[in-house]
């Protein structure tokens, strides 16, 4: 016969191995805004660079820079623009990453995609590395 106390028994077993699931599965999660990319490490030339070329370039590049802002390498993206700093290596608030998410940037288009910005702020959040 089965006890009253082996089903709570069992019941808490079951939610105890939830909880440690779960408390497992937090431990991966560094940023809540970036959980899609947080399991490998976001690289500059292979993953970020293709965004801002999509995005940006036509308008902060060697040839045209707009307020100096140049997005085609990275000395031009950690080298900010004629007022300074746009990416802060750890900062998710970044100045560059706040533009695209309040919509600014890219000017005039369309808002750039979330899984995409996900990636941005995922490279910078790593330490904006040059990878
Ligand atoms: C169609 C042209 C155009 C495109 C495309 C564009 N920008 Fe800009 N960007 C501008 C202009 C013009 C300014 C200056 C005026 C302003 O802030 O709106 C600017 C300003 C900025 C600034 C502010 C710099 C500072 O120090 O104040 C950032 C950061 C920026 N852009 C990032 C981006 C990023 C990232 C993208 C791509 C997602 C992008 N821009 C795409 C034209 C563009």
């Amino acid at each position: 016969m089965l006890l009253r106390s082996d089903i709570t028994a069992a019941l808490a077993a079951v939610v105890g191995i939830a909880l440690a699931v779960q408390a497992d599965g937090n431990t991966q999660v560094k940023d809540p805004a970036t959980t899609a990319v947080t399991q490998r490490e976001v690289s500059f030339a292979e993953e970020v660079l293709p965004i801002l070329e999509k995005y940006c370039v036509e308008c902060h590049s060697e040839e045209s820079a707009e307020l100096g802002l140049k997005l085609d390498t990275y000395e031009g993206v950690m080298g900010g623009s004629d007022y300074g700093t746009v990416v802060e290596a750890g900062d998710v608030g970044s100045l560059l990453i706040e533009m695209i998410a309040s919509g600014d940037m890219p000017d005039g288009g369309d808002p750039m995609p979330a899984e995409e910005l996900d990636v941005i702020k995922a490279w910078v959040t790593e330490g904006a590395q040059k990878n």
